[in-house]
């Protein structure tokens, strides 16, 4: 739970890492899927509660912060609380009060460019979402870190699913120019290894395979993302696959087809 407060006139934020709901099942489905169809950036890392989530999240903004990646610093820390300073503005509000496609696209370039910035000094987020990430009118930030993907994958994978994740987050402020965002992502995506590269074109050429499963599934399954496509092409270089397929494949770290696949 995470509440707005005032400390010492200015604007913090109070978060408290409780019990959680537990997910243990659709994780470990998740887990068993992305492990044998060799989709290794897909792996969910373990998801803590309380204290763990805690220091988990503290570690990682320190982490961070040596990085020089902007995130919000600790300023006071309770059993199972944290106070965290302001990082601006979350980056889906922007996205969702941006005027036209000129300045979607500012925000997006911005936002790509902070992540391959951060990748390049060998940092990795793990859930980089629009609603995960902050503006303040001049840098993007990075929030929640109570997940560490380092503990189930390596260092390239977590990049590759750094994309992965930011190509499904945006995919939705682009369902009319799929191009668009691919060319964005092609452009913010060839300083990145060859490594982290490969990992994304597979997962997501895996993913299209599915995606075609899903296809014949019925038509809630039918919902995967169009990052899946853009991704896949802005990898390779290669043709601009324009898909009009539309896949949810996963809100928040869960694949909402795959808990269809296992029932
Ligand atoms: N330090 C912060 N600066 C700005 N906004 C924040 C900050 N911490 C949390 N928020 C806001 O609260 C929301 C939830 O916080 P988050 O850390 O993502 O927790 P959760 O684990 O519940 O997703 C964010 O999407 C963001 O809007
Ligand atoms: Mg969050």
């Amino acid at each position: 739970m995470v509440e707005l407060i005032q400390m010492e006139g200015r604007q913090a934020w109070l978060k408290r890492y409780g019990d959680g709901g537990s997910r243990a099942l659709s994780l470990g489905a998740l887990d068993f899927i992305a492990q044998r169809m060799g989709m290794g950036p897909l792996r969910p890392p373990p998801h803590r509660v309380g204290g763990e989530a805690l220091d988990t999240e503290a570690r990682r903004l320190g982490e961070l912060a040596a990085q020089h990646v902007h995130v919000p610093q600790v300023l006071g820390r309770g059993k199972d609380s944290l106070v965290l300073s302001d990082n601006g503005r979350s980056l889906a509000g922007w996205l969702r009060d941006a005027r036209d496609e000129e300045g979607c696209d500012r925000l997006v370039r911005l936002a790509l460019q902070a992540i391959g910035q951060a990748h390049a000094t060998g940092a990795y987020f793990g859930q980089p979402l629009p609603r995960n990430m902050t503006f303040d009118g001049r840098r993007i930030g990075f929030i929640d870190f109570e997940e560490d993907p380092l503990e189930v994958m390596d260092l390239a994978q977590a990049q590759a699913r750094d994309w992965l994740m930011f190509g499904y987050g945006v995919a939705r402020y682009y369902e009319q120019r799929p191009e668009a965002l691919q060319a964005l992502m092609q452009e913010a995506m060839s300083g990145e290894t060859r490594d982290v590269n490969a990992q994304t074109h597979q997962v997501t050429g895996r993913l299209q395979r599915l995606a075609a499963v899903c296809n014949r599934l019925g038509r809630r399954a039918r919902r995967l993302s169009h990052a899946v496509l853009v991704l896949h092409s802005a990898t390779t270089l290669s043709v601009l696959v324009i898909g009009t397929l539309a896949i949810d494949w996963f809100s928040d770290g869960d694949l909402d087809v795959l808990r269809l696949l296992v029932g």
